[in-house]
């Protein structure tokens, strides 16, 4: 059997979104298929989950959705701590190749190497964010950082469509 290129993973893994995509009746459960598909179409990408912004909070605090992969002792996050918090801050997709280098780093588990963290944005504010953790260094290339930020923009499009529920 011919063995599957990186960026034929990234297409199936993209056909399965879209479908997903099609399928989910909701942003909720939207958000839970990707981090199930993604989980399990990537090898690399260990640990999928959503962190979402407490509506009304003050101060902002993330705070975690659904997720695949090992249990994280982070389940609230303020803006003001972690690679989490950063991307959220600045609304920029934050790529780190490696964690230990990053004096940011909140640990989730010691096997983690590599992490992305893509914001989702709400009527142009962020309103939470998709986070990856990898047992890889340098997982994270450009092929992943556009398939990851395709996933946060169909959530953005699906949390826009729903009525607020505060
Ligand atoms: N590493 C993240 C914390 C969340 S865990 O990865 C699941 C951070 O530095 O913000």
């Amino acid at each position: 059997m011919a063995t599957t290129s990186q960026s034929e993973k990234h297409t199936e893994a993209r056909k399965a979104i879209d479908r997903l995509h099609a399928e989910a009746r909701s942003a909720d459960e939207l958000m839970k298929g990707i981090t199930v598909l993604l989980n399990q179409h990537m090898l690399k990408y260990n640990w999928v989950g959503f962190y979402m912004l407490e509506p009304g909070a003050e101060p902002p605090v993330l705070v975690l959705g659904h997720y695949q992969g090992a249990m994280t002792p982070h389940t609230r996050i303020p803006l003001n701590q972690g690679i989490c918090g950063a991307a959220a801050s600045s609304g920029k997709t934050v790529v780190v190749d490696d964690v230990s280098q990053d004096s940011r780093y909140l640990a989730c588990s010691l096997e983690t190497k590599s992490e992305i963290v893509v914001p989702i944005f709400v009527h142009g504010k962020v309103a939470g964010e998709l986070d990856l953790d990898s047992h890889f260094p340098a997982a994270f290339g450009s092929e992943d950082r556009e398939l990851i930020e395709y996933c946060a923009q169909l959530v953005s499009n699906r949390l826009e469509r729903e009525p607020a529920t505060t």
